[in-house]
């Protein structure tokens, strides 16, 4: 069994920003597959598992989370350490990266800290069918898509604009989607060591897909915590 490492570099060194253009799936499921406890993932945390969220969101460029997760965790605005903003300046980053959220209805809420707090304008990816929302004065609302959002073309529009390693954080629905348009590059799954049974879903659901072969790209551990890294293969 090879450790999480313990430091920064460790942990960046096992997850790397890549030359090219990498969308990067994060979850945690127990161990039978539960992706949340009573709704929330918070109930499947543990030791490690606070380390890799935070590692890889201060590597990313941008930060790709639905509605669905958004409004159920009651997302806050993307905030980093002092340390981790410094790593980002000395690697030539944006002190922040971009929060992006994937809405149809565009039922959010403006007040809700990831909107009112956040260092940076949020985006709010969108289709041209979406209602006019009040989601508008508090984040750049982009359309792509004509009824429903395009997640390929997001994906590109992000490119466009310079964000080219994506972190998708959730939740199942849009992992779901982002698999189905053959859009995931890598995904890093934290296994926590509970049962759960029960009807919670797993970390993906959506419209039919073929199978997507990935390679294994490491395990390791800490406590009783499983950290997996797969990548496209
Ligand atoms: N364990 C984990 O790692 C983890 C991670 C994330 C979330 N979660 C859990 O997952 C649950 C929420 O997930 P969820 O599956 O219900 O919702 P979700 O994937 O977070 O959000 C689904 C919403 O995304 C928007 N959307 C727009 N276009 C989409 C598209 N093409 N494909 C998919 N979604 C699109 C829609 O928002 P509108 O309704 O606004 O149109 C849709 O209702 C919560 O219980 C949360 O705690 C767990």
């Amino acid at each position: 069994m090879i450790p999480l490492p313990e430091d920064r570099d460790g942990l960046v060194a096992r997850y790397p920003r890549h030359e090219r253009p990498t969308l990067r799936a994060n979850f945690i499921a127990s161990a039978d597959g539960a992706v949340s406890v009573d709704g929330l993932s918070a109930g499947l945390q543990g030791p490690g598992d606070k380390e890799v969220f935070d590692t890889l969101r201060m590597v990313c460029d941008a930060l790709v989370v639905a509605a669905g997760t958004v409004r159920a965790e009651r997302y806050d605005a993307l905030r980093l350490t002092a340390d981790d903003r410094a790593w980002r300046r000395a690697q030539g980053l944006p002190e922040f990266p971009l929060m992006v959220i994937v809405s149809g209805s565009l039922d959010l809420d403006p007040a809700q800290l990831i909107f009112s707090d956040a260092p940076v304008r949020p985006i709010v990816l969108t289709h041209r069918a979406a209602p006019v929302a009040p989601i508008g004065e508090v984040a750049e609302v982009i359309a792509v898509g004509d009824e429903r959002v395009d997640l390929a073309a997001g994906v590109r529009l992000l490119h466009e604009r310079g964000a080219t390693q994506l972190l998708c954080e959730g939740g199942p629905a849009l992992l779901g989607s982002m698999i189905a348009a053959d859009l995931v590059d890598e995904l890093c799954l934290t296994v926590a060591p509970l049962l759960i049974g029960g009807r919670a879903g797993r970390i993906a659901t959506g419209p039919p897909s073929p199978p997507r072969r990935m390679s294994l790209r490491h395990a390791l551990t800490r406590d009783d915590m499983l950290f997996l890294r797969y990548a496209r293969s």
